[in-house]
């Protein structure tokens, strides 16, 4: 389950309802999946994208998606710095960022037109939907692993428009779930 917090009212959503409808508030979907059949995390692209292809054809037809891949970034990829420095400052897309995370964990900011800015940890199982032209921002946990199916209507609209306004810069990216598990593992 995500860990979502809303950063400016110091409130954390706990409950699968809370999280869902809280969200959904912010126009962010949020929702949990089961494969149809156990596949390991590390299966090739083509098993983990049939284990779950019930729900990818669900979220195609209602969000109008055309097609679906499988993005896996560890502490080894190539340039992993420079592709994070890319993500990690406030943006927009053309286009929903559609993930379906399969390993690893993330932290999306999302700076809600509301004013708000919420913290989402992200964890294996947990897919979220932020809509074309909401303002966010993304960092890694510290296992710098994240493997997730992606949903695009367009890769062409995949580019971030960055608002320069600097507001990431006061929210400090930590993820509890990931910290909590490594100091509880030494
Ligand atoms: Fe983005």
């Amino acid at each position: 389950m995500a860990v979502v917090t809303i950063v400016n009212e110091d409130k954390v959503l706990k409950t699968r309802d809370e999280i869902v409808s809280g969200l959904a508030t912010h126009g962010i979907d949020y929702e949990r999946w089961e494969p149809a059949h156990p596949v390991s995390d590390d299966a090739p692209a083509e098993e983990i994208l049939h284990a779950y292809s019930r729900e990818i054809d669900e979220l195609k037809a209602r969000g109008g998606y055309v097609t679906a891949d499988v993005i896996d970034v560890n502490p080894g990829t190539p340039g992993l710095d420079e592709m994070l420095a890319k993500f990690n400052r406030e943006h927009w897309h053309d286009e929903d960022e559609v993930r379906f995370i399969i390993a690893g964990h993330g932290l999306f900011h999302i700076h809600s037109n509301t004013g708000a800015v919420l913290a989402i940890e992200v964890e294996p199982g947990d897919l979220i939907r932020v809509p074309r032209g909401t303002l966010h921002w993304f960092n890694l946990c510290a296992d710098r692993r994240i493997r997730a199916i992606r949903l695009f209507q367009d890769k062409a609209g995949w580019t971030p428009n960055y608002t320069d306004s600097r507001v990431d810069e006061g929210f400090v990216p930590v993820c509890f779930g990931v910290t909590h598990l490594s100091a509880g593992s030494r």
